[in-house]
């Protein structure tokens, strides 16, 4: 099957790409290789894989991108929480305005096939709470004063009382509460309503904290896992926010790459959101505990008791659905992930780019 790549050149694109080699495919890369993202050079784009440097902004590019394409992996995406609000404009602009664009040429094409798009949890916002008063409930973004006195855990909104956090569910309410997390539930939206047009399945995958080889290393855009692992690359103490209860599953991303493959393989073609997750939540004490021991140079996570606001507690997922749907169950394990992840190599952005 020939299938495109969008983001094909980046950290989790690439491990796509290499997915579908594996099960015998033909990819085709779309990337614009953003030197904030990459290196001079993406340097893991096989050399048998095409690569058009074009960006999915621009409608010129789809034509040439869509032409034989049978499936269409999307992953081209500025990621992360960024700096400020002043990033606002790019996170709308890639992720938004570039799905429109290919979707649009999509349109004009009557293309048809399968479309995997990636998304994200954060378009849950918090996780999954129980009151054992009030049942299901839905905590608001945590006080600063209760944050500040170091009450990390989010109170029932009912009675104030604690909570028991849970896995999320695909049918949970979504709260997107960042840019980032906006434009990514903006994208399932929008996939879908080109999809019930078209008669066209759009599986989002909802990608929990991807980490492994060629993650780029700590920009403002980069998750914990990398951060970490930039910190012990330095000869530094891990520093875990809060009191380093906050729970987190962490996916590897060779299990990302393949249940993008399946999406695209399964018997069925699955329309709607699936988590994709490993299934073993952790906490961020444990996971940092976890990679500086793999590290193996004495390094030890350091609670720092500080927080950075918007920051959800827990987020786990509920794996099940992905299972039914598309047989995805994660293989890497936190502990064989962190191990082989304290020693991989980091993707090396360009700075001030
Ligand atoms: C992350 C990503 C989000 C992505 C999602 C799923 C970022 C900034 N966030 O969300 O875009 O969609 O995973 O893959 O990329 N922490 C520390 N020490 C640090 C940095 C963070 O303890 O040095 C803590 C944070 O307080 C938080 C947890 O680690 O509790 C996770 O942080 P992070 O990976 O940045 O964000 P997520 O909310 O998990």
């Amino acid at each position: 099957m020939r299938v495109l790549v969008t983001g094909g050149a980046g950290f989790i694109g690439s491990h796509v790409v290499d997915a579908l080699l594996e099960a015998g495919h033909a990819p085709l890369i779309v990337d614009v290789v953003d030197a904030s993202a990459h290196g001079a050079d993406p340097e893991w784009v096989p050399p048998e894989v095409p690569l058009l440097r074009l960006d999915v902004r621009d409608p010129a590019t789809w034509p040439q991108a869509l032409d034989g394409a049978d499936a269409v992996c999307h992953l081209a995406a500025k990621v992360g929480l960024g700096v400020d609000f002043a990033d606002a404009p790019d996170y709308v602009s890639v992720n938004d305005s570039g799905t429109v664009e290919m979707l649009t040429a999509m349109h004009r094409i009557g293309w048809r096939g399968r479309l995997v798009l990636s998304s994200s949890m954060v378009v849950y916002g918090e996780g999954s709470y129980e009151c054992d008063s009030h049942g299901p409930v839905r905590p608001g973004p945590r006080a600063v004063a209760d944050l500040d006195a170091g009450r990390f855990e989010p109170p029932c909104p009912l009675c104030g009382r604690d909570l028991r956090p849970g896995l999320v569910g695909e049918s949970a309410p979504v709260d997107p509460r960042n840019v980032y997390a906006a434009t990514k539930l903006h994208q399932e939206h929008l996939c879908a309503a080109f999809g019930r047009e078209h008669d066209v399945p759009v599986t989002s995958l909802r990608y929990h904290n991807v980490y492994g080889s060629r993650m780029p290393r700590d920009t403002p855009y980069a998750g914990v896992a990398s951060l970490f692992r930039s910190r012990l690359a330095a000869g530094a103490d891990p520093l875990v926010f809060e009191d380093g209860g906050q729970r987190r599953d962490f996916v590897h991303v060779t299990d990302v790459a393949r249940a993008n493959v399946l999406a695209l393989t399964s018997d069925s073609p699955w329309d709607g959101p699936l988590n994709v997750a490993s299934g073993r939540p952790v906490t961020l004490l444990e996971m940092a505990g976890m990679l500086a021991l793999a590290d193996g140079r004495g390094r030890r996570p350091r609670v720092t008791g500080s927080y950075r606001l918007g920051d959800v507690r827990h987020v786990t997922a509920d794996p099940t659905e992905a299972a039914r749907r598309i047989g995805f169950r994660a293989r890497v394990t936190p502990e064989d992930g962190m191990r082989r992840f304290a020693h991989d190599p980091l993707r090396e952005p360009c700075r001030g780019s």
